[in-house]
């Protein structure tokens, strides 16, 4: 798949490794660009995932212009409670939530790898969040029966979601 993938990164532990998904899928032919909310901005090393994708990482709206082109697709990822609920809420108050939404809007292909553990997951709420988003088209990677302590899909996974979306 070629094209413009942005992996927007929640404040999660495994946003630290948001680049192991940058470089998979730069393999796959995609041109990536890393965004970020702004408590997973300070998971990433940002010095280091410029280098690798050749674009300035980003959480917030600096600029007139987002500077970036069009997405493709997105993938967040670790996505946390608060952003799933707030993407299912229609809550936009930061950047990423924002450029989320809009491009939901816009049938932008969407995965979101959640990263919630098994006591917040049994909220009713994120449960109704992830079905609600899914019967508007958005991929969610959730398993209700994770493997302690690992609460996300493998980077690879999560990359082999967005490859299935874009094809339908
Ligand atoms: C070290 C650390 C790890 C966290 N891990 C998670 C997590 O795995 N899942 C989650 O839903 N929240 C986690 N949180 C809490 C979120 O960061 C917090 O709810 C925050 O408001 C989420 O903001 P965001 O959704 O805008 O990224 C963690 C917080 C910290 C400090």
């Amino acid at each position: 798949m070629t094209g413009n993938l942005y992996v927007i990164a929640c404040g999660a532990g495994p946003a630290a490794d948001v680049g192991q998904l940058a470089a998979l899928a730069m393999g796959e032919g995609w041109d990536v660009y890393v965004g970020a909310t702004p408590a997973g901005w300070g998971f990433l090393d940002v010095d280091q995932l410029s280098d690798l994708t050749g674009h300035t990482p980003r959480c917030d709206y600096s600029g007139r212009t987002s500077g970036w082109p069009q997405a493709d697709g997105i993938i967040v990822a670790a996505a946390t409670l608060n952003t799933i609920g707030k993407l299912a809420g229609a809550i936009a108050d930061n950047w990423a939530l924002s450029t989320i939404t809009e491009s939901m809007g816009h049938g932008v292909l969407i995965v979101i790898a959640a990263n919630v553990n098994p006591a917040l997951a049994r909220h009713p709420r994120f449960r109704q969040n992830v079905a609600d988003l899914r019967s508007w088209g958005v991929t969610v990677l959730w398993d209700p029966e994770p493997v302690p302590p690992t609460w996300m899909a493998p980077w690879p996974v999560i990359l082999n979601a967005m490859t299935a979306a874009t094809i339908g």
